[in-house]
């Protein structure tokens, strides 16, 4: 039995999907425990190509328990878009289980998303608008609408008129938007609960007796490390935790539980959305790397920003996640540069240099990466089966990644396809 978290280390995208692919290609359990449909990833799998956004990626193993926890929240539409386009592939979706605390995603929380991002005009935070933060917002207000509700129509019925009357007069009185209409929501989302209701089951009950039988569990992580909620570039953050921590809240299971934390970065790094980020390239290079890398947005198609390896942050995310080891994806996007560079440190305004990632925006105002270069290579190694293969300029590289960070790294990533996939 053993029982994985894999994490993302940077701000998202970092290829976590083909990380958690081969690792619930092994597991009996395959867990989601926070975020929504604001996560994306594809999977590439016997040549076809899956784009998943809440759907536990253990789906595509016919006999996998594929669990959606109470730290997570849902879209009914959404869902069953996914599960309806799935089932046409011929997948099936017996063992999926959703907790009856997830909280749910309605309209209005889509409605305010948007216009909250409208109202903050430049300041905006760069969302998914898939109504993300006003339903977290609703959670901890402990005014939100929990699958439970929405499977059982009359007190849905109740709770959600109550809460969609107070949503329409803040989105028509404060943000001047358009009225909803909420009996109209109210039924429709009634009928979508009433064909979800078969997949309700207590998640943590169901992931505890699965790790006393001995099975193995993989808690697939959404979002990354720099998007927490705390730990992250808030407010440029999404508003869960997508800690290893936020697994065990999210699942309702204790930390002892956890055999191994994989954390997951690029050989570079990305974001998307706004928000600071100290090795951003705004040149030929960073262009380079977002085409070779294919680096747009799998949700929202948006160009993703692209910067030099940061092992300030991935270190970060080494000691707020206790990441048992890393997995360094893409290192293909990067053959053909002359030099690469690694962010070692970040020199403030008044010259000091420090090595661990500030807490604040404030603390990270001015800030200048510290760079190491270290000399690219040339060479296509998409094609390497085992790590003896790369050239040793790459070989040295990951070497010093793995010494900068602080942590070792496991596997490295040479293309999309699962199998290429260096373990090391
Ligand atoms: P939200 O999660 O939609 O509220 O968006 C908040 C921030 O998190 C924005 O910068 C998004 O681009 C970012 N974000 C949310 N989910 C993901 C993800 O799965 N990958 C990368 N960025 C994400």
């Amino acid at each position: 039995m053993s029982a994985n978290i894999v994490i993302g280390t940077q701000w998202g995208d970092e290829g976590k999907g083909k990380v958690i692919d081969i690792l619930a290609s092994r597991a009996d359990v395959v867990v989601r425990a926070q975020g929504g449909n604001n996560a994306g990833h594809t999977v590439v799998s016997g040549g076809e190509t899956y784009k998943l956004h809440l759907i536990p990626s253990g789906i595509l193993y016919k006999d996998t328990l594929c669990l959606i926890g109470a730290g997570v929240v849902l879209d009914p539409k959404d869902i069953l878009g996914e599960i309806d386009d799935l089932s046409a592939r011929g997948i099936s979706f017996d063992n999926l289980k959703i907790d009856p605390r997830a909280h749910i995603i309605m309209p209005w929380h889509i409605a305010l998303d948007g216009l909250s991002e409208k109202f903050r005009g430049n300041k905006d935070i760069g969302t998914t608008h898939r109504g993300i933060g006003p339903t977290y917002m609703d959670k901890y207000e402990r005014s939100g609408l929990r699958f439970y509700d929405l499977v059982h129509p009359e007190i849905f019925r109740e709770k959600a008129r109550s809460a969609g009357e107070l949503k329409n007069a803040v989105i028509t009185k404060v943000f001047g938007g358009a009225s909803l209409d909420i009996d109209g929501i109210i039924e429709e989302y009634i009928g979508y609960g009433q064909r979800l209701a078969k997949y309700m089951d207590d998640v943590s009950v169901l992931t505890y007796e699965a790790a006393k039988a001995g099975k193995t569990i993989l808690f697939e992580g959404a979002q990354a490390t720099l998007l927490d909620i705390d730990f992250g570039t808030y407010p440029y953050v999404t508003s869960s935790h997508p800690l290893s921590a936020g697994v065990c809240t999210g699942t309702g299971v204790g930390p002892m539980l956890i055999d191994g934390i994989y954390g997951v970065a690029k050989a570079y790094t990305t974001r998307v959305g706004k928000g600071p980020f100290p090795t951003e390239l705004e040149d030929e290079t960073g262009d380079y790397i977002r085409n070779r890398g294919g680096e747009f947005g799998t949700i929202t198609g948006r160009p993703r920003r692209t910067g030099w390896f940061d092992s300030v942050i991935v270190r970060h995310a080494v000691r707020v996640n206790g990441l048992s080891c890393l997995v360094i994806n893409k290192l293909d996007t990067l053959a053909g540069l002359d030099t690469l560079k690694v962010c070692v440190a970040y020199k403030r305004p008044d010259g000091t240099i420090i090595k661990d990632f500030p807490p604040t925006l404030e603390g990270l105002e001015g800030c200048e990466p510290v760079y190491e270069e270290h000399p690219g290579f040339s060479d296509d190694i998409s094609g390497a089966h085992s790590f003896d293969e790369f050239p040793q300029v790459a070989k040295d590289y990951i070497a010093r990644l793995e010494e900068l960070c602080e942590c070792p790294i496991k596997m490295v990533g040479v293309g999309p396809d699962r199998s290429q996939i260096i373990e090391r």
